[in-house]
């Protein structure tokens, strides 16, 4: 990574703005998935130890530039502050004079978290006003909100104008890791790609398809190839708008790409619908493919031997379905247990697909980014990570 971290400057005793991905689900104001709050833990500690007082700021949800009280940070702050076993202080507004009378307040090693930035219309318009005075708080810039950094937002990219901008840990982490792949990976480069809709990854597939030597393809985005390939797919989900496309990619990858060739259909898109395997092309009228086959996950495995770095992002099917998620889970096992492969699960649903099997810890990295480890693998320059400083 050849962006500046936390480690290149030195942060004794002064004010450091964190900007961290705290956009986590909330339900009944308790946080139900704390993976990136946990993901921040090293750099937050660091920071602290290094005697620097710790100003945190992050979205949550989409407000829509307004407050919105079940948006507001307090769950957030304490739930870090039990995972730290530190205190928080949680402030109410994230500029402002009573923001700024607090951290002129605040002594090394105290920890402050700002209220959700979206509350503000200026935070996703990138306001310069309004990124120079979140800046205004802090002596230096630490980013490592990596599930932000495709948001060119006041808090991600406006600040670091007015700031020496550096890398936090999770930053750097994800940045190797995906970079890597990229870039220099151990090959056998093996992707696989799944999720509901091929128009969201038109860009990755035509970016890994450059570097990988094979592609596997599933779930509701191997449909639209299917179609395109001629096999009839019944009421299956469709993008018939990105059938030219998809054909375009086919011819373009030749053998590196393993569609499914069988699939796990149901009579009604429902937890309960009947269900049953059958080889593409074999899908009956009103029918609809919910999942990939037996026969294709053996090929999927034996593509999979001797892969020395995975990248997976996307459901082979709706696994929200227990009748529909046995692709998905069994491509999670087979991950898990590649012997010497580094594997990558981009962030979204595929985390949570591999979460489900309880297999996390088994992976090399688990992005805590959906959309900007998509963005990066599509080989776009994500903005909070341009703006930092270069080694
Ligand atoms: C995410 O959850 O992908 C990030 O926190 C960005 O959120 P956004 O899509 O609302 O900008």
């Amino acid at each position: 990574m050849n962006k500046k971290t936390v480690r290149d400057v030195d942060v004794k005793g002064k004010r450091v703005l964190v900007r961290v991905d705290f956009n986590v689900p909330l339900a009944d104001g308790v946080v139900t998935d704390d993976t990136r709050i946990r993901e921040a833990l090293p750099t937050i500690r660091y920071l602290l130890e290094q005697g620097a007082t710790v100003i945190l700021a992050s979205h949550l949800g989409r407000p829509k530039n307004r407050v919105v009280d079940s948006l507001r940070m307090d769950p957030v702050a304490r739930h870090l502050s039990r995972l730290l076993d530190y205190p928080v202080t949680k402030l109410d507004d994230c500029v402002g004079p009573e923001v700024e009378a607090a951290v002129r307040a605040a002594r090394p090693g105290d920890l402050l978290l700002l209220e959700n930035t979206r509350f503000h219309a200026e935070e996703e318009a990138n306001d310069p006003a309004f990124a120079a005075q979140l800046a205004s708080l802090a002596d230096l810039f630490v980013n490592d909100a990596f599930g932000s950094a495709h948001r060119a937002h006041a808090s991600t990219e406006g600040v670091a104008h007015y700031l020496p901008a550096v890398a936090g840990f999770l930053m750097e982490k994800e940045l190797t890791y995906l970079g890597r792949a990229l870039t220099s990976p151990e090959r056998p480069f093996v992707a696989i790609l799944g999720g509901a809709k091929i128009s969201d990854k038109i860009g990755v597939i035509t970016n890994l398809l450059s570097r990988v030597d094979r592609l596997l393809i599933g779930g509701g985005m191997a449909n639209t190839f299917l179609k395109a390939e001629g096999y009839e797919v019944g009421d299956s989900l469709v993008e018939d708008a990105s059938l030219a496309e998809a054909r375009a990619l086919r011819e373009q990858a030749g053998d590196r790409l393993l569609l499914p060739v069988d699939v796990v259909i149901a009579d009604r898109f429902d937890a309960d619908a009947f269900s049953q395997v059958v080889a593409v092309g074999r899908v009956p009228a009103g029918w609809r493919i919910l999942d990939i086959g037996p026969r294709t996950l053996e090929l999927f495995q034996e593509r999979l031997a001797g892969a020395r770095t995975v990248f997976w992002n996307g459901p082979m099917g709706v696994f929200e379905f227990p009748k529909f998620a046995q692709g998905t889970d069994a491509l999670a096992r087979m991950l898990a247990a590649l012997p010497g492969a580094t594997t990558i699960i981009g962030g979204g649903d595929s985390v949570a697909a591999v979460q489900r099997t309880g297999l996390a810890e088994k992976m090399s990295h688990i992005s805590t980014g959906g959309g900007a480890s998509l963005e990066f693998l599509e080989g776009k320059t994500l903005p909070g990570v341009a703006v930092l400083l270069d080694k």
